[in-house]
């Protein structure tokens, strides 16, 4: 593929094959790849924790636990409405290829549930910055994120990025034993995606570049 094609075919995955392993090898290159994204003063200020096998599995359980016991805060009141309407948007198509319904609240929970459980990803990622380093370091992780990303989208890997497991950061550190130093930021779910999974097929839409892009000349 090239560039472009693997930005164009990189999505958000939100079904796995839960019993195709991700070969070590494919995930090693794809690592090694992302190191080469660019950071503040070459800080490379990522930090990310891969659970596979048992270890996936005992801290999907420990999560599904925490979350059943004390549900999320979807944080979506606070947002101004031109992010909020973003959000329900994309709320809605990700449902909807779901075949869930706008009011079906119950099917609607039991879909953003599955978050908690890597939706059945064979390798579950938790994304970490040091604490001391500032807002401008968290652009350089997001560097590394996206070209992990790109990287595994063009090696046939499906991925998604969840901020909802760092809703869950006590967890998070007694399963996978992340120090207090490290401020969890996000979770990161990889594996094949199941391709009869019409949500994993979807095309979210973008702004026009001029919406978010100010060009001036003189
Ligand atoms: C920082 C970040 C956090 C996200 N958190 C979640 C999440 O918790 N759950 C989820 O299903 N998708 C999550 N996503 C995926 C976004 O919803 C998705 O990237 C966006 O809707 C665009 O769709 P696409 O990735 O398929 O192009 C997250 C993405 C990013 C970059």
């Amino acid at each position: 593929m090239t560039l472009e094609d693997v930005v164009r075919a990189r999505r958000s995955t939100r079904k796995f094959l839960s019993d195709r392993p991700v070969p070590r090898h494919l995930l090693d290159e794809a690592l090694e790849l992302a190191m080469r994204a660019p950071s503040n003063s070459n800080t490379q200020p990522w930090h990310l924790y891969l659970a596979t096998g048992a270890r996936r599995d005992r801290l999907a359980t420990a999560l599904l636990a925490a979350v059943d016991e004390n549900p999320p805060v979807i944080r979506s009141a606070g947002l101004p409405p031109r992010f909020a309407d973003r959000r329900a948007e994309s709320g809605a198509l990700v449902y909807g290829a779901m075949g869930i319904a706008r009011d079906d609240a119950v099917g609607r929970w039991a879909a953003q549930r599955r978050n908690w459980e890597f939706f059945g990803a064979p390798v579950a990622g938790v994304v970490c910055m040091h604490r001391e380093f500032a807002d401008v370091d968290a652009l350089g992780v997001g560097m590394f994120l996206q070209t992990l990303l790109l990287a595994l989208t063009d090696r046939g890997l499906g991925s998604c990025v969840q901020v909802s497991i760092a809703l869950y950061p006590d967890v998070l550190r007694a399963q996978l034993g992340i120090p207090d130093e490290l401020r969890v930021l996000c979770g990161l779910s990889i594996g094949y995606a199941d391709p009869a999974f019409p949500a994993n097929h979807l095309d979210v839409p973008r702004n026009p570049v001029v919406e978010n892009v100010v060009s001036l000349e003189s």
